[in-house]
């Protein structure tokens, strides 16, 4: 009996060494670089478990194979092992220690949950989603983006809002997820500490345009800021502000080259003839695009979905309307 515990034991503590080792060496593998101050606990926690989890297999799966292969019937042995009527030192050691091991990890993630909703912070930023686009705005600046820029080593905190559906906000290498849930403000606070270019991903399935709902992100110094912010001021003239505005609110599902995406194509919109779900046509003038600005599901062209939110006066201003239709005009084919 002893000889046998003796070997199994070797075989368990061989297995969780080349697991481990696996574990320490793998981890980059697994997971993206590591870009905020509050992923460092969640790696932490992350790299914990692995290593737990490589043990308790080990031992359960070591154990078991040594079974297996020890203990098989050979050749023409016919008797039944020795009936064995439970073993109650067993039993309690292997139900307190994994529950132990569970409520230890639920303090360790409570502790760290809170570490990193402390209500403190250097800046907020806003995150608007709908289907296919993200939103940025920075109130302490009075500027919109479409693409998010930070600064390193600053705290900040993301003020999620959804248009529509459930939206996640999701860049991995700062590892901390949020959802976007319609009629809530839910937030998340992220340390960037790596400068770099990101990707903010949709982490949510959230209908026909998810696959696409990405935004760049920069992490940049706080010189860098500085300057993007300067260079975000609203430009004067209607075209190049249209051109922006565009950029940001509507080119994810409107295409400027002629491909089509999740909605018709704004190449030579102006003078089109379109045909809409209802069987009526109508050629594309001002007044059709300040309707389908504000009330998208009033006329929708043929082939596409109703999916598009209303852009109400306290999403774009009247003027804003008009530098995009502005530029509209200016794509001609
Ligand atoms: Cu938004 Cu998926």
């Amino acid at each position: 009996m002893k000889r046998h515990l003796m070997r199994a034991v070797i075989l368990v503590l061989i297995l969780a060494g080349g697991l481990g080792y696996l574990v320490y060496t793998g981890f980059e593998v697994f997971v993206p670089p590591l870009a905020s101050q509050e992923g460092t606990r969640i790696d932490q926690l992350l790299r914990f478990q692995f290593f737990l989890i490589a043990a308790i297999f080990s031992l359960v799966v070591g154990l078991a194979v040594y079974a297996v292969l020890v203990f098989r019937r050979r050749g023409d042995e016919e008797e039944a092992g020795e009936y064995i009527h439970g073993n109650p030192t067993l039993e309690i050691t292997w139900t307190v220690i994994p529950l132990l091991i569970v409520l230890g990890l639920s303090a360790v993630t409570t502790r760290d949950f809170f570490w990193m909703r402390r209500p403190d912070y250097d800046m907020v930023v806003k995150v608007t989603g709908q289907q296919c686009a993200w939103i940025f705005e920075y109130p302490d600046y009075g500027i919109k983006s479409a693409e998010l820029v930070v600064p390193t080593g600053k705290r900040i905190k993301f003020e999620l809002q959804s248009v529509d559906v459930i939206h996640s906000f999701w860049v991995p290498e700062w590892r901390v997820k949020e959802d976007l849930v319609p009629g809530l403000t839910t937030y998340v606070y992220i340390t960037p500490t790596q400068e770099g270019e990101f990707k903010l991903r949709c982490a949510e399935l959230c209908g026909v345009g998810h696959a696409t709902m990405r935004a760049p992100v920069r992490v940049v110094s706080s010189e860098a800021f500085e300057a993007w912010v300067a260079e975000q001021m609203p430009p004067a003239d209607p075209v190049a502000l249209g051109e922006k505005l565009v950029s940001q609110y509507c080119a994810s599902c409107h295409s400027l080259d002629g491909s089509q995406r999740v909605g018709p194509t704004f190449l030579g919109i102006f003078g089109r003839e379109v045909t809409f779900t209802d069987g009526t046509t109508a050629t594309v003038d001002e007044d059709y695009i300040r309707e389908s600005i504000r009330e998208p599901q009033a006329k929708v062209v043929e082939g596409f979905q109703p999916i598009m939110p209303p852009f109400g006066p306290d999403r774009l201003s009247d003027e804003e309307v008009d530098a995009i239709i502005a530029f509209l005009k200016t794509l001609e084919k």
